[in-house]
């Protein structure tokens, strides 16, 4: 178990609540989140990057809940967004648009209209075409975009291939010799203001190397902008630090570890005085978060056990999607004798699935579990498919708990819906 998930009694609890006391309260599948498990997560990465002047952007794509994003608000995050809809979440949330960096490589004109009226702090721009749109849309309002200019530093993060997104053979970002060329065409447009340069190179990186060696092609860009007279004043490492999922194939790096490779590979630039910005999404919530969800049938055969559970792809796609690992457990009895089961969802797929011939505890029909490690991405790429209304999320502080999303009703399903 870890952070804080703990047994108590032989009863798995959120920091002092009970888990099976949110499940009978709110039904399953249910997520939940620790909110003092977000603050320590939070601060560790703060402190790590304490060595200069710095923004952390909370990548709000990785939980866009509300209540979670006003948690990041109050610890003084900003966001890092990849649509308008995620800008309304986070001013919703309470968040500033000042503080808000916009990546992704298709934003609409109407997108980049409202982001420059809300006043956003930066455009990360990831192509030629993208600058010329966004320059031509400023100048019609009579506004600048401030802008960084994403790169691709063709580096290998050594993760999922879905995940990774700094290699040249990925859509994201100008490559390292388009670039110099970019940014001197970007100074030049009345409609843009050049402030940055920024990367990021892939989710779930276990290793500082990826980090340091992307950082190292930002530095030498950023000095060859300089003699040129282009004085920037932000560097953004993107985000991308990973979690321990509980595999028990090794832990990533610790955020001080992360924070002393940035330092480290930073320090050429150290007199230019930048700003260092962050994009860091799961490292802040995904420990936080479990799926809670209960046992319905058992079945097996001449080859295979499985454990039928209410929770399914829907709610949880990761381990469909990338074949991910996520730690489970009864909430009750931990210790008993291990039986080799797949942990299956209710869904109409081969891939629904949260654990293949994963030895543990012996599961009992009508028995609560927790699927761990599934704050980041787990609701917020959960999803409707087979009539599944999502599932409510909790946040707990301390004893007590705030039921901070409901489950959706099946009228708020068809709401925009009617017969031809
Ligand atoms: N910045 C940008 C531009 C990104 O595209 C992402 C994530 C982040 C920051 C935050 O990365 P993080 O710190 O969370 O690793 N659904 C996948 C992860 C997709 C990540 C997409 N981009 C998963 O469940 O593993």
């Amino acid at each position: 178990m870890s952070g804080p998930f703990e047994y108590n009694n032989g009863e798995l609890h959120c920091e002092g609540v009970s888990l099976t006391a949110i499940a009978e309260a709110v039904g399953t599948p249910a997520y939940v989140y620790s909110r003092t498990e977000i603050e320590r997560a939070y601060r560790a990465f703060d402190e790590a990057l304490a060595f200069m002047p710095h923004e952390i952007c909370y990548a709000v794509k990785a939980n866009s809940t509300l209540g979670v994003l006003g948690v990041l608000v109050e610890l003084g995050a900003g966001a890092d967004i990849v649509s308008v809809g995620e800008l309304y979440r986070w001013l919703r949330a309470g968040g500033t648009a000042e503080h808000v960096v916009f990546s992704g490589v298709g934003k609409s004109e109407s997108e980049m209209k409202t982001a420059l009226e809300a006043g956003i702090g930066c455009f990360n721009v990831e192509s030629a075409e993208e600058l010329v749109a966004l320059d031509a849309v400023a100048q019609k309002m009579g506004k600048r975009a401030r802008i960084s200019i994403r790169v691709n530093p063709d580096v290998d993060p050594e993760t999922h291939p879905y995940i990774s997104t700094g290699l040249k053979t990925n859509k994201f970002g100008v490559s390292m010799a388009e670039a110099p060329e970019l940014f001197r065409d970007a100074a030049k447009r009345a409609g843009l203001e050049v402030i940055g340069v920024d990367c990021h190179i892939g989710s779930q990186l276990t290793k500082t190397s990826p980090f340091a060696d992307a950082i190292a092609r930002l530095v030498q860009l950023i000095t060859d902008l300089d003699k040129d007279g282009i004085k920037l004043r932000h560097v953004d490492v993107g985000g991308g630090l990973g979690i321990d999922y509980g595999k028990g194939d090794g832990v990533p790096p610790t955020p001080a570890e992360y924070g002393a490779a940035v330092q480290k590979a930073l320090a050429p630039i150290a007199k230019l005085g930048l700003k260092l910005m962050t994009e860091p999404g799961r490292v802040l919530v995904g420990s936080a978060g479990a799926l809670i969800s209960r046992v319905m049938f058992r079945k097996h055969n001449e080859l295979k056990h499985f454990t039928i559970v209410d929770a399914a792809m829907n709610d949880l796609m990761r381990p469909a999607l990338y074949g991910s690992f996520h730690p489970i457990q009864p909430l009750k009895n931990p210790n008993r004798p291990l039986v080799k089961t797949d942990v299956v969802g209710p869904i109409c797929e081969t891939g629904d699935f949260f654990a293949r011939d994963r030895e543990l505890p012996a599961l009992e029909a009508g028995e609560l579990i927790w699927i761990g490690a599934a704050g980041a991405y787990g609701a917020a790429m959960a999803s409707n498919y087979n009539t599944r209304p999502r599932a409510p999320e909790v946040l707990v502080e301390g004893n007590t708990y705030t039921v901070i999303r409901t489950r959706e009703t099946y009228e708020q399903l068809v709401a925009n819906e009617k017969l031809a």
